[in-house]
């Protein structure tokens, strides 16, 4: 047995999940306030017997212990393997030797950052050398509880000072190097990289120390700032500055403002407002966004007012959308047949600057003007429709047709149906257009997507040929459905390309596409997290990805069943698409089961409520049943699907 499995044997979720909820028996299960989202009347569930919570309400969200911890704590797959092991009393075995070797040596360089950073402050605080740091904080308006909670310092001028000290210390020069604080020159000599800069520590969103920024004091002539390179524990895409110190903040408030600087951060937490975190100068990334989602769905972007910073941020808006999951949500089709989209299960704002202000000046001048400014930040479709009319010439019919088309996207993410419609209607306002036009625009976009979400009748579904059953179970033979879970991990982790082209797939058939949500093993599911990471970072690799990962997880990955070797890239995908299609049919009949336990013990008003919920259930089954045996046996060598099959009304 697994480590996994045994933390989860020893653990009732009951238990867990109780320290943190006061949960209520409700016959065979447990329910409470979703610790999730903001409800009155509770539809937060724990099942004893499977082990698994569900949230049947707003969020909509599930799972096991190990994702209401990593929910509810931040916490990232190995944190909470640890804690959990911890409170179960299970010991973690002992990392392969390959593993252990890469974490020892983070840890040291995680050691040398964390003294180069007391260092630095100590050199702040009482350095003679340091006294023209210290006005400049002074001017800048940072007291001194700041410098002491972001524990800023000073690197002095001289070339090799901070090398003197941590050698002293037991450090070797190669490891300062690795660690981006020394720098090496051709002759292979190395000198320090920070000198005379004000230093501005950044840490990982566990309070650890990973990098510097390095501010300069001199007004002009050299870099702003300097950075830590990337190093084996700084990788500016992936952290938020000011993170760790916001995350409290941010569940409170409900919400995370995102702006562009060090300075912005501090002065904005200075001032009392601790959800704001920056990204550090560069777009804000895919990884990020998956960083702050673990704490809110509520997203607040502040940025440069002027043209880049407008560019900068529609791009981040779009890596926020694409980063961000999508719900499923019910549309009608003409026919009056229902039909289910992906809808952004989140809400972005864009905050406005005024021209010529930072954050940092302008809490400065008049820090009650920032919640004024965070109360009025613009949903994005409303930014995003300002952003495009400033661009566009009105009397140009194609111009006013562009703006139309460019929003659709956006109009469709907006979850609720009235609002989705004022935002048409103020589309076509702007346009100087009739609203039945944009609205006719929206529609047809709706009613396409609907279409292509076919339902089949009973008598439909026996009238086609049914699969060919020995072809089947052939196909089941090599999926060893034992281990289903391993199987779909192991197939997308030979084939890099293959996970975004089966999603890809899916969508069209408007299913979700595959997530880490899908697989009930935590391993798996944190193996997929962190593959989806390196995906996005364009350097997936298993061994790579083997060696970022907790041990039981590289355990895990080393005792995968091996997925069919000499296949083409069709049989691949069509491979990808049945492994991803039973993985979630089964998670729909499970859902399904609980769902009609629940109905059997609900009041009127819940029963309509559950009612509701196992019709969607059955529609989403339903279709992929479908895709899974109609659509993927007509996957052909050409590539064609199955033509689309009247449906008619139940
Ligand atoms: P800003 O120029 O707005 O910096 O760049 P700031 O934090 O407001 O600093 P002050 O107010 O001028 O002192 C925004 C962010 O871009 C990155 C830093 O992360 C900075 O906080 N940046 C900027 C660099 O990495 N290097 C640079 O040379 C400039
Ligand atoms: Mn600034």
């Amino acid at each position: 047995m697994g480590v996994v499995d045994e933390i989860k044997e020893r653990l009732d979720i009951v238990d867990v999940i109780g320290a943190y909820v006061p949960l209520q028996r409700a016959g065979r299960y447990y329910r409470a306030l979703c610790p999730f989202h903001a409800e009155k009347t509770p539809s937060f569930y724990v099942f004893p017997d499977s082990q698994r919570w569900h949230c049947f309400g707003a969020c909509g969200e599930g799972g096991d212990i190990f994702t209401f911890v990593m929910k509810r704590e931040g916490w990232d797959f190995a944190t909470a393997l640890e804690e959990l092991a911890r409170r179960a009393g299970v010991v973690l075995r002992p990392r392969t030797p390959e593993q252990a070797q890469a974490e020892e040596e983070n840890a040291r360089l995680k050691a040398a950052v964390a003294e180069a950073a007391r260092y630095y402050h100590h050199l702040l605080l009482h350095a003679p050398e340091a006294a023209r740091a210290r006005e400049y904080l002074a001017r800048r308006g940072l007291s001194s509880e700041t410098v002491l909670r972001f524990q800023l310092g000073y690197s002095l001028p001289a070339w090799d000072a901070l090398r003197a000290y941590l050698t002293g210390r037991g450090f070797t020069p190669d490891e300062l190097v690795r660690a981006g604080l020394l720098v090496e020159r051709d002759d292979g000599s190395t000198h320090d990289r920070f000198r005379d800069r004000l230093m501005i520590p950044i840490r990982d969103p566990h309070g650890e120390t990973v990098g510097f920024g390095a501010r300069t004091l001199e007004a002009d002539g050299v870099p702003k700032y300097i950075n830590s390179p990337q190093t084996p524990l700084f990788d500016k895409g992936r952290l938020l500055f000011g993170l760790d110190m916001a995350r409290d903040a941010i569940r409170r408030e409900e919400c995370v403002v995102v702006v562009e600087g060090y300075m912005d951060v501090m002065q904005a937490h200075q001032a009392g407002f601790g959800n704001v975190v920056a990204q550090m100068g560069t777009a804000l990334t895919e990884t990020q966004v998956r960083l702050l989602k673990r704490y809110t769905r509520r997203l607040i972007l502040a940025l440069d007012p002027d043209a880049a910073g407008v560019q900068a941020t529609l791009r981040g808006l779009e890596v926020a959308r694409e980063a961000l999951d999508r719900e499923l949500t019910p549309v009608f089709n003409p026919r009056g047949l229902v039909g289910f989209e992906r809808r952004l299960g989140a809400e972005i704002r864009v905050l406005t600057l005024p021209a010529g202000h930072d954050p940092d000046d302008l809490i400065r001048q008049d820090p009650g003007r920032w919640p004024v400014l965070v109360r009025e930040s613009l949903p994005v479709v409303e930014f995003v429709l300002g952003q495009l009319l400033r661009q566009t010439d009105l009397e140009d019919a194609k111009g006013r047709a562009r703006v139309v088309e460019a929003m659709l996207p956006l109009l469709r993410d907006v979850g609720d149906p009235v609002e989705r419609e004022t935002y048409a209607q103020k589309v076509a306002r702007a346009l100087r257009l009739d609203a039945r036009t944009v609205l006719a625009r929206l529609y047809e976009a709706e009613r396409q997507a609907a279409q292509r979400t076919p339902l089949v009748t009973g008598r439909e579904a026996v009238r086609r040929e049914p699969p060919n059953e020995a072809s089947r179970a052939e196909a089941e033979g090599r999926q060893r459905t034992a281990d289903l879970e391993g199987y779909c991990l192991a197939t997308f982790l030979s084939q890099p390309w293959l996970l975004d082209a089966v999603n890809r797939t899916l969508a069209e058939w408007d299913i979700p596409p595959l997530q880490p949500g899908d697989f009930h093993d935590p391993t798996c599911r944190a193996a997929l997290e962190a593959w989806e990471e390196m995906l996005a970072e364009g350097m997936a690799d298993p061994s790579i990805l083997r060696r970022r990962l907790p041990e039981p997880v590289a355990l895990r990955l080393d005792g995968l069943p091996e997925p069919p070797s000499d296949l083409s890239d069709e049989q691949w995908l069509r491979e990808g698409i049945q492994a991803a299609l039973r993985l979630r049919e089964r998670n729909l009949r499970h859902r399904k089961a609980e769902l009609r336990a629940l109905t059997e013990e609900a009041l009127p008003p819940e029963v309509d409520r559950y009612g509701q919920a196992l019709e969607e259930n059955a529609r989403a089954l339903l279709r992929v049943q479908q895709a899974l045996y109609n659509r993927c046996w007509a996957l052909s060598s050409t590539w064609v699907e199955t033509p689309f099959i009247e449906g008619e009304p139940r």
